[in-house]
């Protein structure tokens, strides 16, 4: 396993559409590595979600989850789910607000307004078609992962940019409003 080098924004390929894999492609030992090192990476940046494209990877395989944090003690719990050709199939009309920030815009945090449910069809890491039904927090991270599949990033997504915030001054003025991912 291997620590991978986070690209962030600027980099192209954090603006570029990621290609589908086949199942044959998924079961390959180099995507199974892939997969298992940004595991790792997630894990060693205390993220909650990590795209390929942040590991200049550009390809559709996004990894999440969100257990015990010590940073983030109030965060609900998101089971380990791997993403690969994920496609949003509906999506609730209920919008929510939560913060997000993101390990390829580091030290920054901003209120985006989120699809509280949704349903994702997507493969898992054996090559096998999923279908998740979620909402709340695990929704909000898919959406913000399948996001950088596609070469948005969250910013994209803000209704305006008036609560960006620097991380010392989201803990200090921010936390206290929405609940938060990084990811
Ligand atoms: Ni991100």
């Amino acid at each position: 396993m291997a620590i991978l080098k986070v690209a962030r924004l600027g980099h192209p390929v954090i603006r570029n559409q990621a290609v589908t894999l086949t199942p044959e492609e998924i079961r390959s030992p180099e995507i199974q590595t892939l997969i298992d090192n940004m595991i790792e990476t997630m894990y060693e940046y205390d993220g909650v979600g990590l795209a390929a494209p942040q590991i200049h990877v550009s390809k559709q395989i996004a990894v999440i989850e969100v257990n015990q944090n010590p940073r983030y003690p109030d965060m609900p719990k998101v089971p380990l789910t791997i993403l690969i050709n994920p496609r949003i199939t509906s999506r609730s009309k209920k919008i929510v607000e939560g913060w997000e920030g993101c390990l390829s815009i580091p030290d920054l945090r901003g209120v985006v307004p989120r699809n509280d449910a949704l349903v994702c069809e997507t493969f898992d890491r054996t090559g096998k078609l999923l279908k998740l039904e979620v909402e709340g927090f695990f929704a909000r991270v898919i959406q913000h992962e399948w996001d950088h599949l596609q070469g948005n990033v969250y910013l994209d997504r803000m209704a305006n940019l008036k609560t960006l915030s620097h991380l010392l001054e989201f803990s200090r003025f921010g936390a206290d409003v929405h609940p938060h991912d990084e990811s």
